[in-house]
């Protein structure tokens, strides 16, 4: 289900969530690091992005680009030797784009507690073809409760997010008429 309307000679058959959730791991090394001696954000962000490229590309069978990433949260500081779990999965599909939902979590390496959530993010690729233009992806096919869940939420936040772009490219655009700005 995606908000466009596409013919049926159009349709891409879906893809199940499953067939391209990923999860990327990696130890934190003390290259990592803040001046407070944690893990920069900068790096668990880059770790985000590559796991959701993944996922995007997978799904998508082709090349995907990072179109925005949003609500990315840091509960708790990361640290040296930590080993960092990134999994990611896409929640939603549109034409040619698709929400990529991301958790972080991390096993202590001091600690034999289980892995705790760290962070999470919610990114959009575009799918795009050899000239870098969109082009349209398989719809996801949500298969347990959790992924129809994520599937709604995503829906909600896809119409925030035009929401909030078209409030203020209207409100750019009355101001540069009224030629408040230059
Ligand atoms: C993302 C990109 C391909 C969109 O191209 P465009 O010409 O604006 O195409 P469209 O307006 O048709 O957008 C394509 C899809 O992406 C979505 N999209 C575009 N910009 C978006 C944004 N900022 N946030 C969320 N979704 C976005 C559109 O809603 C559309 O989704 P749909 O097809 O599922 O309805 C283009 O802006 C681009 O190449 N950006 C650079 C990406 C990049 O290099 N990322 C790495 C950073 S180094």
């Amino acid at each position: 289900m995606t908000d466009q309307a596409q013919r049926p000679e159009d349709e891409i058959p879906g893809k199940p969530t499953s067939a391209s959730r990923t999860t990327l791991s990696h130890i934190m090394t003390g290259s990592d690091t803040n001046l407070l001696g944690t893990v920069h954000g900068g790096v668990i962000m880059k770790l985000v992005d590559d796991a959701a490229g993944a996922v995007a590309g997978r799904h998508s069978g082709g090349p995907a680009v990072t179109a925005s990433m949003d609500e990315m949260v840091f509960l708790e500081p990361v640290r040296v030797g930590d080993l960092v779990h990134v999994k990611a999965q896409v929640n939603w599909t549109g034409r040619s784009s698709m929400e990529v939902g991301v958790r972080v979590l991390a096993e202590r390496w001091n600690e034999s507690t289980p892995a705790t959530q760290v962070g999470s993010a919610y990114l959009v690729f575009a799918a795009v073809d050899a000239d870098g233009k969109p082009r349209p992806v398989p719809p996801v096919v949500p298969e347990t409760e959790r992924d129809q869940r994520r599937y709604q939420e995503a829906q909600i936040r896809r119409t925030h997010r035009l929401a909030r772009r078209r409030a203020i490219r209207e409100l750019r655009e009355k101001r540069a008429a009224e030629g408040m700005e230059d």
